[in-house]
C-alpha cells in the first residue's frame, strides 16, 4: 500500500450527521430509490497522522473507550469501529490517532456507524464526489462485518439543511427536496435495540438477490412481475421492493406539491409494506407507529431504517411534536446539513 513520506504532522477535524430515513426503506442493496434526510445531530472526528498505528479514542455516551491496531496488523475479533478506522487508513496509506466525539443517539437505528464512518474517512483525506466516498465507507462498514447499502451513508454526505435526499442507488444520484411547508420531522425512539450485523438484514439481502435472479433488477420491476414468482416469500419481499420505490416517486412529487396528508398516507403505507411483506418491523414498533399515527396533527408514521427496533419518524404539522407524549425518548428535527471537514484541508 502506498504510504506517505515526509516529517510533517497532518490533523484534520471532519464532522458527519446520522440520518434519518423519512421514506424508502430495504431499497438501496438493490439499486432503489429513498428519501432521508441528515440530522441536525453529527460525529465529529479529529486525526492527527501517526505513521503505523492506528489508534481510536471514543467518548461516546458518556463512555470513553480506547483502541489500537497496527496499519497491517489482522483485524479479526477487534471492535467494528477499529476495523472501519484501520480499513480506511489502509486506504489512504499512514496511520493516525482520531478522537472521536457524537451528540448522535449511538445504535438507536439513525446511522451512528455510518456517522461515525464518513467522518472518520473525511478526517483522513478521503475525498471524491459523494458515491464514492461513500462506497469507500461502505467498504469499511462490510470489513468490519456489516454488508449494509448506501443509504446511510449517501445521507450524511448529501443531506442539506431543511432538506431531505432523494436518492436514486441506480443512477447514482441525488437530489434535494423540500418537505411539504407547515410540517415538522418527528422522531420517537423505540429504545428496543437490535444490532444490524446479527439480524436478518443479511437474510432480506439475500431474499433480494434471490428474487433478482428470477425476475430481473428489481429497481426497475413492474408490480406485474410479482405474479411470476413462485415462492410465497420471495413474493412478498419483491412486493414491498417495488411498491416502496413507487411510493418514495409519489411521496417525492406529494413534497413538491405541498401535500402533507398524501406524504403522510405513503409513510403509513411502507410501514405497513415493511411490517407485513418485509417482516423487519416489531410489535414495538407497530406499536409506537400506530400511536403516532392517532395522535392528531400527525400525517403518517413509520418504522425508518433498517428494523428489529430502533427509531419511528412521523411528519406531523407544524408545533405538533412537542406536545407528543408517548413515554419515549421524542425529538422535533429540522434535517441537517452533510458531511463537512471543518478544519485541515
Ligand atoms: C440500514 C442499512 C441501509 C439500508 C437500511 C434499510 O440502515 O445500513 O443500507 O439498507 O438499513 O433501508
Amino acid at each position: 500500500m502506498p504510504r506517505r513520506s515526509g516529517a510533517e504532522v497532518t490533523r484534520r477535524t471532519a464532522r458527519a450527521p446520522g440520518r434519518v430515513n423519512l421514506i424508502g426503506d430495504h431499497t438501496d442493496y438493490t439499486g432503489g430509490l429513498a428519501l432521508p434526510a441528515a440530522l441536525p445531530w453529527s460525529t465529529t472526528v479529529t486525526w492527527e497522522e501517526h505513521e503505523d498505528l492506528v489508534i481510536v479514542e471514543t467518548a461516546l455516551d458518556g463512555t470513553a473507550q480506547r483502541g489500537s491496531i497496527g496499519l497491517d496488523q489482522d483485524p479479526v475479533d477487534e471492535p467494528s469501529w477499529l476495523i472501519i478506522a484501520q480499513h480506511l487508513a489502509r486506504l489512504v496509506g499512514t496511520g493516525g490517532s482520531l478522537k472521536v466525539t457524537s451528540d448522535l443517539p449511538i445504535g438507536a437505528g439513525l446511522s451512528s456507524s455510518a456517522a461515525y464512518t464518513v467522518a472518520v474517512a473525511l478526517a483522513l483525506g478521503i475525498t471524491g464526489d459523494p458515491w464514492s466516498i461513500a462506497k469507500r465507507c461502505q467498504e469499511a462498514e462490510a470489513a468490519a462485518g456489516s454488508n449494509v447499502g448506501l443509504l446511510d451513508q449517501m445521507a450524511s454526505l448529501a443531506g442539506a439543511f431543511e432538506h431531505a435526499v432523494l436518492l436514486d442507488f441506480t443512477k447514482e444520484h441525488f437530489d434535494l427536496v423540500q418537505l411539504p411547508e407547515g410540517t415538522e420531522v418527528v422522531i420517537v425512539d423505540s429504545t428496543e435495540r437490535r444490532s444490524l450485523a446479527n439480524s436478518a438484514y443479511a437474510d432480506r439481502r439475500h431474499d433480494g438477490d434471490a428474487v433478482e435472479r428470477e425476475i430481473g433488477p428489481l429497481s426497475s420491476a413492474g408490480l406485474d412481475l410479482l405474479e411470476s414468482i413462485q415462492d410465497p416469500q420471495l413474493r412478498r419481499r419483491a412486493r414491498h421492493v417495488i411498491s416502496e420505490n413507487h411510493r418514495v416517486r409519489a411521496a417525492v412529487e406529494f413534497a413538491r406539491s405541498g401535500n402533507a396528508v398524501e406524504f403522510g398516507e405513503a409513510m403509513n403505507e411502507s410501514h405497513r409494506s415493511l411490517a407485513e411483506d418485509f417482516d423487519v418491523s416489531t410489535p414495538k414498533l407497530d406499536a409506537v407507529s400506530a400511536a403516532l399515527r392517532s395522535s392528531s396533527g400527525v400525517f403518517g408514521a413509520r418504522m425508518t431504517g433498517g428494523g428489529f427496533g430502533g427509531c419511528v419518524v412521523a411528519l406531523a404539522e407544524q408545533g405538533v411534536g412537542a406536545s407528543i407524549d408517548l413515554g419515549l425518548p421524542t425529538w422535533v428535527v429540522v434535517p441537517g446539513d452533510g458531511a463537512v471537514l471543518v478544519d485541515g484541508e
